[in-house]
């Protein structure tokens, strides 16, 4: 059996765990619910090109005359900046943020082709309705703030507008993949503190949320058990009364209590006073009385008393119900 101390502290803790991310969620769903999709989206300043060239199709080589050395699971024509190219994949993953294999062969000539930064920074203005102007581009590793999951290489574009967007482009197509920007940015932190997805995962299927649902089902599992055990003569629930010789500072007197209630709550209502920090929770050891010394000793008693004290008769008068005492000396 846990202590009660003990599990008071636990579910203290765990409260304050839960309610700190319950705190979270509340904030991050006000911003939710409050934010700008559109600016939200980083798409301020994006713009969809056309990157299709007037080459003849009858130009093309056939496909079959590409010097593969895999075998290829899927080939496609695509076009970047105007120039015919054949997308060849040697595998197929799941999702597109997950890593890619693909070659490229220039359509008309057959032989393989490989982007450039200039290309990729002219890809990414055409992209690009803003003020700003556009940096180098520069091959970046993930993990990249406009998607957790994505598992790609991406060449990334700055402009030195007001909202800072970043154009992050394929690493061999030079496809836009997204623009970021300072609002965009702002709702994945917010999307990371709402599905607590600091290991950037992208989703809520994760370890931490886990032991999360754990806490929470630990702390109403506690709190019930705490509110279950704060009477130790929970067995009996009748409405009785029983007498209480009580002796206080202004004198002696015998009362009628009811028989089940903590003491401490009993002689309150009765409108005497006895020190309590804690309002009966059995933590913080003020509510201490002298007893005839018949009162069987319990564990929060043990914990708060010593040895010397618990022999002389004294008790926590909220741990224990009217009906065990038959005399009792306030402080
Ligand atoms: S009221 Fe705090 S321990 Fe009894």
């Amino acid at each position: 059996m846990i202590n009660r101390v003990v599990l008071s502290g636990w579910h203290k803790w765990l409260s304050l765990f839960v309610g700190i991310q319950l705190l979270i969620w509340v904030g991050t769903g006000i911003y939710f619910n409050q934010m700008d999709a559109q600016a939200a989206s980083g798409n301020m300043y994006r713009k969809t090109v056309s990157h299709r060239g007037n080459t003849p199709t009858s130009d093309f080589m056939p496909l079959e005359k590409l010097a593969l050395n895999e075998p290829v699971v899927s080939a496609a024509l695509i076009w970047v900046s105007g120039t015919p190219l054949y997308l060849v994949k040697t595998e197929n993953p799941l999702h597109n943020y997950s890593a890619q294999q693909h070659t490229l062969f220039h359509a008309v000539s057959g032989l393989p082709w490989y982007i450039q930064p200039d290309d990729v920074q002219r890809i990414a203005q055409r992209s690009y309705t803003g003020p700003g102007q556009a940096s180098e581009a520069v091959l970046t590793l993930p993990p990249f703030d406009f998607d957790g999951r994505q598992e790609n290489l991406l060449w990334k574009v700055s402009f030195d507008d007001e909202v800072h967007t970043d154009v992050y482009l394929h690493a061999e197509t030079g496809a836009v993949i997204a623009h970021s920007n300072d609002d965009s940015r702002l709702k994945h932190l917010m999307l990371t503190l709402h599905f607590m997805d600091y290991a950037n995962t992208g989703g809520f299927n994760h370890a931490l949320i886990v032991i999360f649902a754990i806490a929470t089902l630990t702390l109403a599992g506690s709190g019930v058990l705490l509110a279950y055990r704060r009477n130790p003569n929970r067995a009996v629930r009748r409405k009785r009364e029983t007498d209480v010789r009580v002796i206080h500072t202004g004198g002696c007197e015998t009362l009628s209590l009811p028989a089940n209630q903590p003491l401490l709550f009993a002689l309150t209502q009765a409108g005497l006073s006895v020190s309590t920090e804690c309002g009966g929770g059995g933590t913080c050891g003020q509510c201490v009385v002298q007893t005839d010394n018949t009162v069987a000793v319990s564990d929060v008693d043990r914990y708060h008393l010593t040895e010397d004290e618990l022999q002389q008769g004294k008790r926590l008068s909220c741990q224990h119900v009217s009906s065990e005492f038959t005399s009792v000396t306030l402080k």
